[in-house]
């Protein structure tokens, strides 16, 4: 049903071949065969570096059109609900979510499929000893796309390795594995960036703050921006949570201008686009002595001043700057800015796009797209 297909006989074949061994040890660009369709455009999606300019503008123009197209609530919405009707899709979420969720529930729901979930895991046959690839597999007999959510880095890159193998061979999309990727976010974190400034992200500045050590968010669309031209990031974290040497060295190889910088406020006025992250102290563990028995840390660590977002901080932002978090907020933005009138807060509408973009993602992996643009709207 989705997409079309194989790239060519030669791929097919050595995925069929291939050891889950020799896949996850593949460089990420070489694995981009595996996971795209032939014309380019992804059908699995794992991670943001598997996406380029084209496949970004399109998912933008798409999202863009889907939306307006949604404001005909007879005929608009019974076109876009036609387009994947008859078809189901599974979201397994094996860690907290409101807006992966809900978004990816939606945007489902939009395009006309049938909507399955599992969000506790305990209820799954996992709890019974299977592997996550037989739970995999065994998902591909009732549906037609899988969206997952899971602790562990390199789980939906192995989703897909089963899936390759398969003679149901269906699409899986990434919702946030582990400390490493959430590349739908950063879909919609371009779109966002995309809509603020009128299709213009070339030549943007952008300050990341926060826990961007273990932020997969940050992580996700920091790889993105070798799409665009002469874009400057700016990192300013405690140290201790500084943005991990990997991507720094992604973006030195694609020559992208990074600064670690202490001071936000310092970097503020120089912004286009401020994007905050809360501490990801779900990932803190401390050990029982002796017992080496891994125990989650109940307390919420506070972010610590200098990493805060304060109300008078807008007066310093550009005329055009925009605010963004991906969510949930803590401590990180003061309380009054999050339902300040000012229209360069954006998280809000931030969010929402995460809901056009992911019709768009799903409409373009299942080969939608074209009906999609050249869908003729009915004058008023
Ligand atoms: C993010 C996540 O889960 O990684 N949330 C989201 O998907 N909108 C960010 C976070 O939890 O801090």
């Amino acid at each position: 049903m989705a997409g079309e297909s194989w790239p060519s006989k030669k791929v097919e074949r050595m995925a069929q071949e291939m050891s889950w061994k020799d896949f996850s040890a593949m460089e990420d660009r070489e694995k981009v065969p595996f996971l795209n369709n032939p014309n380019g455009n992804p059908f699995h999606v794992l991670f943001a570096q598997q996406f380029n300019r084209e496949n970004l503008d399109l998912l933008c123009q798409v999202a863009e059109k889907a939306r307006l197209i949604n404001k005909d609530r007879k005929k608009g919405r019974e076109f876009l609900k036609s387009l994947l009707f008859g078809t189901y899709a599974l979201n397994f979420f094996a860690q907290p979510s409101t807006r992966t969720f809900l978004s990816f529930q939606t945007a489902q729901e939009v395009l006309g499929m049938g909507i399955r979930d599992i969000r506790d895991p305990s209820t799954s046959s996992e709890a019974k000893g299977e592997t996550l690839e037989d739970s995999i597999r065994t998902f591909s007999s009732y549906v037609d796309l899988v969206v997952m959510r899971h602790p562990h880095e390199g789980s939906a890159e192995l989703g897909a390795w089963v899936l390759n193998k398969s003679d149901r061979r269906i699409p899986i999309i990434n919702g946030g594995s582990g400390k490493d990727q959430h590349p739908t976010q950063a879909l919609l974190d371009i779109y966002t960036l995309y809509k603020s400034f009128d299709g213009q992200i070339d030549g943007r500045t952008i300050v990341m703050v926060g826990d961007l050590a273990r932020g997969r968010t940050v992580r996700s669309l920091s790889y993105l921006m070798k799409n665009y031209q002469g874009v400057e990031l700016f990192f300013v974290s405690p140290p201790h949570l500084r943005m991990r040497d990997d991507i720094k060295d992604f973006l030195d190889r694609h020559d992208i201008f990074c600064q670690e910088e202490d001071d936000l406020e310092e970097v503020i006025p120089l912004a286009d686009a401020i994007y905050m992250t809360r501490v990801q102290d779900e990932w803190d563990e401390k050990h029982i002595k002796g017992k080496g028995v891994p125990v989650r840390l109940k307390f919420r660590q506070p972010i610590g001043p200098k990493y805060r977002f304060k109300k008078e901080y807008l007066e310093w932002m550009k005329k055009d700057a925009v605010l963004m978090h991906p969510l949930p907020k803590r401590d990180e933005i003061e309380e009054e800015v999050g339902y300040s009138s000012d229209s360069r807060v954006v998280f809000w509408r931030q969010e929402r796009n995460g809901m056009w973009i992911r019709v768009a993602l799903i409409a373009v992996i299942f080969g939608k797209e074209k009906e999609i643009l050249d869908y003729q709207m009915s004058s008023p």
